[in-house]
């Protein structure tokens, strides 16, 4: 059994005032005792282009796979744009699916936050996200969602997360995510044996 459970946090947005990303580091203050969360920066990732991919996967790309296999599980910040996800994190999550047949997503236990400026707190997008997570065999944590309305109202200047009600919300989502991650891994585990 995992004694301590490592999550992943990739948020969809570059920008330095992004909301998305001060969500993520607000749930880093927010983890039960059992988990600990690594938030992963993807200023530096190309975007995708398979001629890239077929001279080599970019040294960067594959540092990213590397966290995202050494991690029990994914919290993702998606924005939403255009209702639907933030292309760098559409981006990211492509690049991890490759090569072919190589997929660091497959089977990975995933729990999605957003916020956004206006009255939907990204809900479109992380329905379009839930698609993506059918192609690559992500399990997503279902009931527990994190979409922040009226975002910029719930942080203070420093982008510290400042609603209870959110920070609650969260705290109360991760103490989820530790428990679905565990069980999906009781379960893969179990497979194993039978196999
Ligand atoms: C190109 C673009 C499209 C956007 N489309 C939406 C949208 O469809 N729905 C929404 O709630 N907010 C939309 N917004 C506003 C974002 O929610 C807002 O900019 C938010 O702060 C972005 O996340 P960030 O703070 O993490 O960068 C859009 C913003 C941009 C730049």
């Amino acid at each position: 059994m995992l004694s301590q459970v490592r999550i992943l946090g990739l948020s969809g947005s570059l920008r330095r005032g992004s909301l998305n990303t001060a969500l993520l580091r607000a749930a880093s203050e927010l983890l039960p005792a059992d988990a600990t969360l690594d938030i992963q920066p993807l200023h530096a990732l190309p975007f995708y282009d398979g001629d890239v991919e077929d001279q080599g996967m970019p040294a960067v790309v594959l540092a990213l796979k590397a966290k995202i296999d050494a991690a029990d599980a994914l919290l993702l910040a998606v924005p939403e744009y255009n209702y639907s996800i933030a292309p760098v994190l559409k981006n990211a999550l492509d690049w991890a699916t490759r090569p072919y047949g190589q997929s660091a997503l497959d089977g990975k236990p995933v729990a999605l936050i957003g916020a956004s400026i206006g009255h939907h707190g990204t809900v479109r997008a992380q329905l379009h996200l839930r698609d993506v997570a059918l192609g690559t065999n992500m399990h997503i944590l279902n009931g527990a969602e994190i979409l922040v309305t009226n975002a910029e109202a719930k942080f203070d200047g420093d982008l510290r997360l400042t609603d209870d009600r959110t920070r609650e919300m969260i705290r109360q989502m991760l103490r989820q995510l530790v428990l679905w991650t565990r069980r999906i891994e009781r379960t893969q585990h179990e497979v194993e044996l039978i196999a």
